[in-house]
């Protein structure tokens, strides 16, 4: 949600933020902008309501000369897509330009004292008095004449700023009085800073950086950085100047460029085999038939002591999180909760002692997650994160955690991520399961099961034909259902969700057997049905939930197991998977699944990596 780069430098900064831009696309694509300022503190702004590419095209006529600069693009919270409202914002009088990711709850307040001293604003956005806060302050700073302010002038003077604002941010600024140099600071709002020799880079996350630096720091809360070409000084609100560790990025170029696809969507659906070993990597240890974790920080006693685990996540990790329930449930007898953390954060529900909660989130930034673990924290329940993003904001706030290595995921719909949750949590339900009741023999049965995992996902990515077959005769639906039971009642929420959210086209997942309660209702020959129906305990069930659809003149596509041929006198289209434990079978099923809402988006000519209205971190309620 928002991206911010920046870059201090002996190169044109703006070649590094256009660049920089492209990659934090993915995090909001309503509008976007730059600015720099040279050795002649003149400042450049250019910015466009649109796309980067909008951004680039009038970069070519006009692009900043100066070696210190900042960028944003930007997903829409306060105030329409407009060019007013793209970020950098400029202050009133030119001294001071901002860019902000995050939200300032009072604004209002702040606006209608600063318009009281006679200022007018330019934009709708709650940004812009952070912009116009830092001038009204500068113009109080005792600079002597010909003189510029002194670094701690202008970081006091951030710190001042950044005291009067409730709610979020993270913010890089300029002053064009000091071209040497950026401040940045966070709140609740992701910020790294990249390191090197002779240049220190800013952004919303890691992309950014690859091919720049492998040196990274992760801003922490209430920090405000002063990054020149050659130093990176940070100080904590409480804490006055801080050291900071450098730590290597792991990430690749190759991990950040779309290379032979056409869609980071696509790519990244064709990276699960390898991204599940990367999950699974270490992990698994069948001396022990048990799976190993470095970063849950809590004691062997501890995690035997735990007598119930909540999970909490929005969307595709909250699936993932319903499908942990019944892993964890099933293979350790350990009751386990799922709640939507929008909901968690406000509900108050009793959590009992000895309630272990998990964070299951793949930008590690999502506002609600983050919140509710707060909560949980706050009332004393050891907190996790089942997280990608390395560094990212709720890895920090949790007491430890699982980091999925999946890899940079650009795409807004989560595919690769949401396959490794899904491996992550049958690794929770193998290493409390040892805890508890599952034999050494069922525990290695299950390793087994897991190391064969990415083979039978390299299979099922040969689904793709079928789905595409199945997208073209679907395409012009204006609804469709996605049914399943056990295990494959989650695969079905997730495939409703990623047809809705990337071709726009309505789309209900349902419990099977729950069809006949009222959704039946929806059933007619416009409307497909996809049947999430591998071989299992619930497949008989399902197959007669399956005819009652046919019996009411619906077509039907069923995702079954390679062996079934019964299925084939039933179901209108028949999308085959390979056989895997049924523990596993949502992380296989799912494959097809993201294939069909990949076709039909492309199909109905819509960005399938940039769906409307999303972006790919949402760090705003
Ligand atoms: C859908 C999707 C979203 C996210 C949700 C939570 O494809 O990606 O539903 O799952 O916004 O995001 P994270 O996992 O980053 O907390």
């Amino acid at each position: 949600m928002c991206g911010i780069v920046g870059y201090v430098g002996d190169l044109r900064a703006a070649d590094f933020l256009l660049e920089g831009l492209r990659r934090l696309e993915y995090r909001g694509y309503d509008s976007a902008g730059v600015a720099a300022v040279d050795r002649h503190q003149l400042f450049h702004v250019v910015k466009t309501a649109g796309r980067i590419d909008s951004l680039a095209d009038r970069l070519a006529d006009d692009m900043p000369i100066g070696t210190t600069g900042i960028g944003h693009t930007r997903w829409a919270t306060h105030g329409a897509a407009t060019e007013a409202n793209a970020h950098p914002h400029l202050g009133p009088g030119g001294e001071v330009v901002i860019v902000h990711n995050g939200v300032i709850e009072n604004y209002a307040a702040l606006k209608s004292r600063l318009q009281q001293k006679g200022y007018v604003f330019h934009s709708d956005t709650d940004s812009e008095v952070i912009a116009y806060m830092l001038e009204d302050g500068y113009k109080q700073l005792s600079i002597a004449p010909g003189r510029a302010p002194t670094d701690d002038a202008l970081v006091g003077l951030v710190q001042k700023v950044l005291a009067k604002l409730q709610g979020t941010y993270g913010v890089g600024v300029l002053f064009r009085s000091r071209p040497d140099l950026i401040i940045a600071a966070r709140l609740g709002s992701p910020l790294v800073i990249g390191v090197s020799d002779d240049a220190h880079f800013l952004a919303s996350d890691a992309s950014p950086l690859v091919g720049y630096t492998d040196k990274i720091v992760y801003l922490t809360d209430h920090q405000v950085a002063l990054l020149k070409a050659d130093s990176l000084q940070i100080a904590h609100r409480d804490l006055g100047e801080v050291s900071h560790n450098v730590e290597k990025l792991e990430i690749a170029s190759g991990d950040v460029e779309l290379g032979e696809y056409e869609y980071y969507m696509l790519k990244e659906i064709f990276e699960q085999p390898q991204s599940l070993e990367n999950t699974m990597r270490g992990r698994l240890n069948l001396d022990n038939a048990t799976a190993v974790f470095g970063g849950l920080n809590l004691t062997p006693q501890e995690l035997r002591g735990v007598d119930r685990i909540l999970l909490t996540a929005c969307g595709t990790s909250w699936h993932a999180a319903m499908v942990g329930e019944y892993l964890i449930e099933e293979m350790a007898r350990i009751p386990v909760e799922v709640e939507y953390a929008s909901e968690l954060r406000y509900r108050n529900p009793p959590v009992p002692r000895r309630t272990l909660v998990f964070g299951i989130t793949q930008s590690g930034e999502t506002a609600d997650t983050l919140a509710a673990l707060r909560e949980m924290k706050r009332k004393g329940h050891p907190t996790l994160a089942i997280c990608n993003v390395v560094g990212s904001s709720i890895a920090q706030e949790a007491n430890g955690g699982i980091y999925l290595h999946a890899g940079p995921e650009v795409g807004v719909a989560s595919t690769k991520a949401y396959t490794s949750q899904l491996a992550v949590l049958a690794m929770l339900g193998l290493y409390f399961g040892r805890l508890n009741h599952l034999s050494f023999d069922q525990g290695y049965r299950i390793i087994r099961a897991m190391q064969a995992l990415p083979d039978a996902v390299r299979t099922a990515l040969n689904t793709q034909e079928q789905a595409q077959r199945v997208a073209e005769k679907y395409q012009s639906a204006n609804n469709f259902l996605y049914l399943g039971r056990y295990f494959n009642f989650p695969t079905a929420l997730e495939g409703a969700l990623k047809l809705k959210e990337i071709s726009y086209i309505h789309a209900e997942g349902y419990p099977a057997a729950e069809l006949k309660h009222g959704p039946i209702a929806l059933v007619d020959e416009n409307t497909p049905s996809v049947f999430i129906m591998p071989q299992g305990v619930v497949y008989d069930k399902v197959m007669s939930n399956l005819q009652e659809i046919k019996a009411r003149g619906g077509p039907v596509i069923a995702i079954a197991s390679e062996d079934d041929h019964e299925i084939d006198n039933y179901a209108d289209d028949v999308i085959r998977i390979p056989t895997v434990e049924e523990f596993l079978q949502p992380i296989v099923s799912v494959i097809p699944l993201q294939f069909i809402a990949y076709h039909i988006a492309l199909l109905r000519g819509c960005d399938v990596d940039k769906p409307r209205n999303l972006a790919k971190s949402v760090t705003v309620e």
